[in-house]
């Protein structure tokens, strides 16, 4: 497998550069879907593809796409990751995937190769669906898992649609965003959990992700003065809530080996000191690598909320607003990986990710499979994430020896 050298001065600076941009006080970065920051994260990197020669189109999910020709037509090798972030997020979570498959593109144009199959970079939007829900619209979408109206439809906390907005930014391109034949995908990114440091290991191959629901919840009760209100005669929103939370704690002892639940939002009316909140809307995240598992737990919450509401008199509402199946990698794609780090002589193992991925709907496409890099403490999804620039360097070369054994098969 070819070990073509890339250039690591010239990565970190662009790395530096381009996290300049949405940066916030604590050194992380604030660049949600969509927003005037992620704009100009997006003319960043437009430019930067423009000036590695790469030909860019945008398709009508706002999807970025950077082509580089190969000496035969036929589906192309995609590579590619995120740039949209938390709120208050951190520099790497999607950002290595990207500014890692530009350097990848770089080091090809110095070395003055030509691959058989055109390359491609992917840069999707709205992955972390913070901003907008679900997440991973953009290449849930080129995947045909959403259509096109509901992405457009999808409207944020202050009443912003994802249509009108994306039009804002000036990002709505006429490519249709739709499957397409691809080669194969690759994901380069940081893993953001502690396994690899704990292991003590620079690099994984990426066998699967795990598959999650994410659910809206609202209980509604009656507003009352927090003093003279008896507690026998309240219909407190918020206890709801507090049931609900450590039912998903409990559930998640309980349900599967690897099954992980998140109360991550929650919202309350009037959220004043002295009265008893009237409303509570909340978040349930829950993932594991096995459907049936997601799929007990989901039941399980379910009947929690209708009980926590009976037993506080509320009313309630649950929509279960995405349901992702786990669906392991192709194998030939994760080999390619293995191979592709075995032929840099790095260390290594194998693991599943418990992050949500793009690279999970492109695998319903195209075989597809990622690479991990260690993130320090396991800490992502918020500014201290941080990952040893030696372990990107690893992975952007074996991101390179995979594109190109698969650009020339
Ligand atoms: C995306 O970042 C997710 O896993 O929620
Ligand atoms: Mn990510
Ligand atoms: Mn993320």
């Amino acid at each position: 497998m070819s070990t073509v050298q890339i250039d690591g001065a010239r990565f970190r600076d662009r790395f530096d550069a381009f996290n300049e941009i949405g940066a916030t006080e604590n050194g992380g970065v604030n660049r949600p879907a969509l927003s005037d920051a992620n704009r100009a994260a997006r003319d960043q990197v437009v430019e930067w593809f423009e000036a590695a020669d790469l030909t860019v189109s945008i398709d009508e999910m706002g999807n970025i796409f950077g082509r580089r020709e190969g000496t035969q037509d036929g589906p192309p090798v995609l590579f590619g990751s995120h740039i949209d972030s938390q709120y208050n997020g951190g520099r790497f979570d999607g950002v290595v995937g990207v500014l890692g498959a530009l350097e990848v593109v770089e080091a090809f144009n110095d070395a003055g190769i030509t691959t058989d199959r055109p390359l491609e970079i992917a840069v999707w939007s709205n992955e972390e669906g913070v901003r907008f829900q679900p997440d991973m619209l953009g290449s849930g979408v080129f995947c045909d898992v959403f259509d096109l109206e509901y992405a457009y439809s999808r409207t944020d906390k202050d009443g912003h649609t994802f249509g009108d907005e994306l039009e804002r930014i000036g990002y709505k391109g006429d490519r249709p965003c739709e499957p397409r034949e691809l080669h194969c995908y690759f994901e380069m990114h940081v893993e953001q959990g502690p396994f690899l440091e704990q292991e003590g290991l620079p690099l994984a191959a990426v066998e699967g992700v795990f598959g999650f629901s994410w659910m809206n919840v609202s209980f509604e009760g009656q507003a009352n003065h927090a003093g003279p209100t008896p507690m026998n005669m309240r219909k407190d929103a918020m206890i709801g809530v507090s049931d609900v939370t450590r039912a998903v704690r409990r559930i998640t002892a309980t349900e599967g080996t690897d099954l992980v639940g998140t109360v991550g939002s929650v919202d309350l009316w009037p959220n004043a000191i002295n009265v008893i909140p009237e409303r509570a809307e909340f978040t349930i995240d829950l993932r594991s690598y096995d459907n049936s598992v997601v799929e007990t737990a989901v039941q399980r919450i379910q009947d929690e909320i209708e009980a926590a509401a009976a037993r506080e008199g509320l009313a309630y509402e649950c929509e279960e607003i995405m349901r992702v199946d786990a669906d392991p990698f192709d194998q030939g794609c994760i080999e390619t990986v293995v191979e592709a780090i075995e032929s840099r002589g790095y260390e290594y193992t194998r693991l599943v990710s418990g992050a949500g991925h793009d690279a999970n709907y492109l695998n319903t496409i195209c075989p597809s499979s990622m690479i991990f890099v260690p993130s320090v403490d396991g800490i992502s999804h918020r500014e201290s994430e941080f990952t040893e620039w030696d372990d990107i360097l690893a992975g952007t070369e074996v991101l390179a020896s995979a594109v190109l054994s698969k650009a020339t098969e």
